[in-house]
């Protein structure tokens, strides 16, 4: 680090940022540590020692563990909310304790925090932040639309909207166009009480926190944004899609293969379908044999994820080596992980088959690659809709998965005039949102956090 630059992070201050330890959080809450690395600030990663973030990405910052107790869980999406809790009971006095430190070796060397700015899902940190009197930023990673559907669960039970037939029913929600009762996170009457509980935890920022920064932008969201700041007594930033504006960096805890990318140079351009579900979501063996025939009958070229752990069958590959890979031969590529960025700014790549997690989809809209949504759980099936509704970008596969409704869809996106006229608004889209990214909202949040 040249002696000028770290002349310049002094004068800006650091910040501390606390993710949320999944994939989805940490790559957002990494990319805008990056932004305001170039922005002149200097960053502490103040992080949980289970899935800690990979530190040599990102030589530049400084990242400090803190015991948390939580090594020995196991997640499944079932219990993703159980363990969102227990990270907000266990963290709060490791992470104080820390940050007391962290302050007080600040003003030995004379280097002040700015501000801590933690992810909406480890709401312990604004208290954490106030007890040791810093400011705090909230950083929001899931779609504007996404918060507005949460909140509105809790008011349509009251209502007595939601009906036990849940996330079947195909009607609209009153005052959510374009969303069905069948779209929103939890469609039940009967909602699970920790499910309340994370609504109201991190809507507890709203009035208390400086700011909100927002993983979305105007281009996609605007009225729900212009809606919820009408009820947000702090300054929102929707500063994103965060990777667009970050300089690249992977932040990935699973290695990448990039032997993807040498096959992907062999196929035609927009010939390929990517298949990824992202870091959570898991299917069974019946899911798993249906979508490996509906790819092979659908005589595209494909790249598929199968993330270790994703299928509930460990010799899943036994169950494709009945036929499947004689029937594929060159035309499929199966991997474990992606560099996904590159992969979706390769030209071969025509289409994304895609859970719907917001990353994914901020990053196929802003590489222009139209959608196939399968949205598994929570906030997938809300950003799938507005994928298939709202930007009319991608195709809804709504059934179970069926081999011969897989093929028909895939041929719909990648072959026929449908397909092609979605691709041409997804080219659009990737314009415009490329355009917006470079909007004054960052340099208005640069001055506020140089303000505290
Ligand atoms: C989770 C939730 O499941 C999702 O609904 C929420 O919106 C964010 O948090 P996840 O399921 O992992 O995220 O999906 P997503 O948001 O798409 O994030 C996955 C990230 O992993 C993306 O940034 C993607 O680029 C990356 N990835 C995925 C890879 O780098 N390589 C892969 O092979 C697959």
């Amino acid at each position: 680090m040249d002696a000028g630059k770290e002349e310049q992070w002094r004068s800006h201050g650091r910040l501390v940022l606390i993710p949320l330890p999944f994939q989805g959080h940490i790559n957002p809450m990494l990319q805008l540590g990056s932004i305001l690395h170039s922005k002149g600030f200097a960053i502490t990663v103040l992080h949980t020692a289970f899935n800690p973030p990979i530190s040599s990405d990102y030589p530049e910052f400084r990242f400090v563990s803190t015991p948390d107790n939580l090594s020995n869980q196991v997640i499944s999406t079932d219990s993703l909310l159980y363990f969102i809790s227990l990270i907000n009971v266990k963290c709060r006095v490791p992470f104080q304790e820390c940050l007391a430190r962290m302050v007080e070796q600040g003003r030995e060397e004379k280097e002040e925090i700015a501000c801590v700015i933690y992810d909406e899902c480890m709401h312990f940190s604004e208290a954490v932040a106030e007890h040791v009197k810093l400011p705090s930023i909230v950083l929001r990673t899931t779609s504007a639309s996404t918060y507005i559907s949460r909140n509105a669960i809790v008011r349509l039970e009251a209502e007595g909207f939601l009906t036990s037939q849940g996330s079947t029913s195909q009607e609209l929600v009153p005052g959510l166009h374009p969303l069905r009762f069948k779209d929103l996170p939890v469609s039940k009457i009967g909602i699970p009480e920790i499910f309340l509980r994370f609504i109201t935890d991190i809507n507890k920022t709203r009035t208390s926190s400086s700011a909100v920064i927002w993983n979305t932008n105007d281009v996609l969201e605007l009225p729900t944004l212009q809606e919820i700041q009408k009820q947000c007594h702090v300054g929102i930033f929707p500063i994103g899609p965060l990777h667009g504006v970050a300089p690249a960096s992977s932040s990935s805890l699973i290695k990448e293969d990039k032997s993807c990318i040498t096959w992907l140079n062999k196929q035609v351009e927009n010939s390929v379908v990517y298949v990824s579900l992202g870091s959570l979501a898991s299917i069974d063996k019946e899911e798993l044999v249906e979508m490996a025939w509906g790819l092979a009958n659908s005589n595209q070229p494909f790249l598929w994820v199968i993330r270790p752990g994703s299928v509930d069958d460990l010799e899943w590959n036994k169950l494709l080596a009945q036929g499947f890979t004689e029937a594929v031969g060159e035309n499929g590529c199966i991997v474990e992980w992606t560099p996904q960025k590159e992969v979706l700014a390769h030209g071969a790549v025509g289409g994304f088959w895609t859970h719907c997690g917001w990353n994914s989809t901020l990053e196929s809209i802003s590489e222009g690659v139209p959608m196939i949504c399968k949205p598994c759980f929570g906030d997938q099936r809300v950003n799938a809709r507005y994928v298939s509704q709202v930007w009319k970008i991608g195709l809804h596969l709504e059934n179970i998965c069926d081999r011969g409704d897989i093929e028909k869809t895939i041929k719909r996106l990648m072959v026929d005039e449908e397909g092609k006229e979605m691709r041409q608004r997804a080219k659009y889209l990737k314009e415009r949102v490329e355009l917006s990214v470079r909007g004054g909202y960052l340099n208005e949040l640069i001055e506020l956090i140089r303000s505290f």
